[in-house]
């Protein structure tokens, strides 16, 4: 089979960098393996230490080659962190008259759409057609072909650090690879795990991780709101850690084990066993598991009040009927649709990959959706949805046009 049909996605996440190798044949996409390595080269979903993440790079991707038999030399990129921002563009042209509107007219819609003014040192990694009217009539989806003189297009941008966008990009590189494209996280976790109608009708996905926990709004088929929240699993450890006199290592342990996100329903009778710092190991202590409720809850109930603010800034919660989906390794705690549904007050389901279907086991489960996701993403954006005039144009070669051909919709 030749290279240019296989998309590799490269989850550079703050616990674990995770390698995803897909195949594009006739009926869409098939997982040929993957890789995963700890990562701890990351503060808040940001490198801090090129020096930790290049060999964990290293690591999953070769460990997602031994299982693919495939080498890899390019991947499709996730970035996330405190950094990020989204807005909404809008860029119009003129069409000559009698003239039918034509996909180079909405090109330039598009990219008038992100001649917006930037603080220094940021740049643009998403411009992404979400709707566009023509001479005032809204709500036009593909406006080609159509009759009109005016045409305006609005679409989501989303806007990075240029300096950690780069920092990614030094660490992949020093790893040997290329990259095809960078994608915002929870763009490629949407990607794999909601469903079209949920899209369609409004949705908001949230991917509790490690360091970050990252919001994307969708409504009309679309994205249209994207924002990083810095609190995730971590921050749960630490409290544990912090709360209970516990060793990080300890603290991630019993949150694994006995973590859960409220104290509903909970007694003292059921008591957990914690080796509290500076005590020998073996010399044991209970703790009632409500008491590690008590710790855990305030902050899960933090972050999706945090989650709210966004929404609420993003329009408010009507735009999502179809509720909330959560995703990351931090949506396992049990109890998180609780808290969640508690805070919202909109319905939530827990997100795992949906497709492709040859997604099975380890790939099955939430912290592996933005792996899958980059692949799904790649496979259907094959230009990308990156800034026009952005650093990785040109690049696209053979594989899009294969892609594009099998997705052109
Ligand atoms: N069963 C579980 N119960 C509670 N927390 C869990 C469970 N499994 C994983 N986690 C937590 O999920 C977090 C890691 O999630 P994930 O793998 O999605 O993060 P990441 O992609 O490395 O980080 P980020 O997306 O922030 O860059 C860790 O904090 C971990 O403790
Ligand atoms: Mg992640």
């Amino acid at each position: 089979m030749a290279k240019s049909e296989i998309i590799v996605g490269l989850d550079v996440g703050t616990t674990k960098i995770c390698a995803v190798v897909g195949e594009l044949t006739k009926n869409g996409v098939s997982l040929l393996g993957h890789g995963v390595a700890p990562c701890d080269g990351l503060h808040k979903g940001v490198v801090v230490n090129i020096e930790a993440t290049v060999p964990a790079i290293e690591k999953a991707v070769e460990a997602a080659e031994r299982s693919s038999g495939y080498e890899i030399r390019s991947v499709v990129v996730g970035i996330t962190g405190e950094h990020i921002r989204s807005l909404t563009g809008k860029g119009t042209v003129r069409i000559r008259r009698d003239q039918e509107i034509t996909r180079a007219d909405v090109a330039q819609a598009q990219e008038a759409a992100q001649q917006i003014d930037l603080p220094p040192g940021r740049e643009i990694i998403h411009n992404i057609p979400r709707a566009s009217s023509v001479d005032g009539h809204h709500g036009i989806k593909n406006p080609v072909g159509m009759f009109g003189s005016t045409l305006e297009v609005e679409t989501h941008l989303v806007t990075a650090e240029s300096n950690p966008v780069q920092n990614i990009y030094k660490c992949v590189e020093q790893a040997g690879l290329t990259i095809t494209q960078v994608v915002l996280e929870p763009l490629a976790t949407a990607e794999a795990e909601l469903h079209t109608a949920e899209k369609e009708m409004g949705v908001a996905l949230i991917d509790i991780g490690g360091g970050t926990s990252d919001l994307a709004l969708f409504g009309g088929g679309s994205a249209f709101y994207s924002a990083v929240i810095p609190v995730g699993g971590k921050h749960v450890t630490n409290d544990l850690s912090v709360g209970l006199r516990v060793a990080f290592t300890e603290a991630e342990r019993i949150k694994l084990e006995h973590g859960i996100a409220t104290e509903d329903g909970l007694d003292d009778l059921e008591a957990v066993a914690i080796t509290p710092v500076g005590q020998p190991a073996g010399e044991e202590m209970r703790v009632p598991r409500r008491i590690i409720a008590e710790i855990i809850q305030p902050r899960m109930e933090e972050l999706f009040e945090l989650v709210e603010e966004e929404i609420r800034r993003a329009g408010g919660l009507e735009l999502i009927p179809a509720g909330v989906v959560i995703s990351g390794g931090g949506s396992r705690l049990p109890g998180t649709l609780d808290v969640a549904s508690q805070v919202l007050g909109v319905p939530v389901r827990l997100g795992a990959p949906l497709e492709p279907a040859a997604a099975t086991g380890a790939l099955r489960t939430p912290e592996y959706s933005t792996g899958v996701g980059l692949v799904l993403y790649a496979a259907r954006n094959p230009r990308g949805t990156h800034h026009a005039d952005g650093l990785l144009d040109g690049l696209f070669g053979p594989i899009s046009r294969w892609f594009r051909r099998l997705f052109s919709r």
